[in-house]
């Protein structure tokens, strides 16, 4: 969800304004997944890298965090969605932690739209954290290493269970992953926008469906 910053300062407003307004963006493009029949969507909220960011900025996001599952988590369980998260949860602020374990655990049996929330997540340390698990099975003699395929490792990321994305959605122009889903996205396609997140509505999501639409998915073949 990127661009949040820059839409803040074109208004010259304090960044955090971006993150409010980009907050927005997410009720609405979640409404137009629903709308569309999409199964999954994932939000990448925040990375193990945003933690590098000034401690203000960082104190607004989580308490953004904790408003959005504060007010939004029972409107969420009457939607239908069922809420997931994936990244080191345990990095997150009690408050915020202990919001999202009742709103995972509030939207469980859901069967409509899978929200999946990014937060503190990274996906190289998703990768070194299903390498260090397999790699203790294999010690306990529970697996053999000429066993090991791509499922295994799919089945020991976060993402497990989650089918691969079809459609990457990259705002604000940015051209490269960021240390998103990097085993996830192997054959997903990617959609650019120069729109920032906050600006990225409900039509912006049906343009970039209908974009994927067009798209010949060969998987590497011909
Ligand atoms: C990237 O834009 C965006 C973020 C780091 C945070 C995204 C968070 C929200 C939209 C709201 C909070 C989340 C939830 C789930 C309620 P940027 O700050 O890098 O923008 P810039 O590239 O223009 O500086």
């Amino acid at each position: 969800m990127d661009g949040n910053g820059r839409w803040a300062q074109q208004r010259g407003l304090p960044r955090l304004m971006g993150h409010h307004e980009g907050a927005n963006s997410i009720r609405e493009c979640v409404e137009a997944c629903q709308q569309a029949g999409v199964q999954y969507l994932t939000l990448y909220a925040f990375s193990l890298e945003n933690w590098k960011r000034p401690r203000t900025e960082v104190k607004g996001l989580m308490g953004l965090l904790e408003r959005f599952l504060r007010e939004r988590t029972d409107e969420i369980a009457q939607k239908g969605i069922c809420l997931r998260a994936i990244g080191r949860l345990q990095d997150l602020p009690e408050p915020c932690h202990k919001l999202l374990s009742e709103a995972l655990r509030k939207t469980a049996e859901n069967r409509g739209l899978t929200l999946i929330l990014a937060l503190s997540y990274g996906s190289r340390t998703e990768i070194v954290d299903a390498i260090k698990n397999i790699a203790e099975q294999a010690i306990d003699g529970k697996i053999q290493p000429d066993q090991i395929n791509d499922q295994t490792v799919a089945d020991h990321l976060y993402t497990k269970g989650v089918p691969d994305p079809d459609l990457l959605i990259r705002t604000s122009g940015e051209m490269r992953l960021s240390n998103f889903l990097l085993w996830q996205l192997s054959y997903t396609e990617i959609y650019v926008t120069q729109k920032l997140w906050p600006d990225f509505r409900a039509a912006d999501l049906q343009r970039a469906l209908q974009d994927y639409n067009t798209r010949h998915r060969r998987y590497g073949g011909i």
